[in-house]
């Protein structure tokens, strides 16, 4: 058996790999481009805002001093634990902490009521859904 692959052999594998490359590239330059339509959620808005670091909102995890971090906004929830519908204590659960995933599935009113309660954002090397060329995931994220 031939065990040194012949040029041809050679020459469809690079073929090959030229060519997923290119479809590769192709898809992410159509996904990631911060251009592309529907892609990204930066908004005009989040230049705005206060940028807070995740390791100063972690200081901020008290029944007292509650902040939590919902779709890369903070949020000093403080004044609102004891009004939650589902519970003081599962917000602690995420004092201090992100909680977008615990979060998401609230009504629109939840979403509407989070902006009195706002004081800043990630910053940008610390977002995850607010950053230009990020991949749309979610449709409902608070203006
Ligand atoms: C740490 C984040 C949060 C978690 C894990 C959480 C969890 C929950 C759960 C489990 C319920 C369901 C109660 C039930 O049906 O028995 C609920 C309801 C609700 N929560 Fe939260 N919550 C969080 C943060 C917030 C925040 C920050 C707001 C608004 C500022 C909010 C507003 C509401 C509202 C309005 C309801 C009533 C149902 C609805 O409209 O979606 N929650 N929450």
């Amino acid at each position: 058996m031939d065990v040194i692959a012949s040029n041809s052999d050679l020459d469809a594998k690079e073929a090959l790999v030229a060519a997923t490359s290119f479809i590769t590239n192709t898809i992410r330059t159509l996904i990631y481009n911060p251009k592309t339509p529907n892609v990204g959620h930066a908004s005009d808005n989040d230049d705005k805002l206060n940028q807070i670091s995740l390791s100063e909102v972690s200081l901020h995890d008290l029944p007292d001093d509650c902040w939590i971090i919902i779709y890369d906004r903070v949020y000093d929830v403080t004044n609102f634990l004891d009004n939650h519908v589902g519970g003081f204590d599962i917000i602690m659960e995420y004092a201090g902490r992100d909680s977008t995933v615990a979060f998401a599935g609230h009504s629109n009113l939840a979403l509407s009521l989070l902006k009195q309660y706002e004081i800043g954002i990630l910053p940008p090397h610390e977002r995850i859904y607010r950053y230009p060329g990020t991949l749309k995931i979610s449709s409902s994220l608070p203006e």
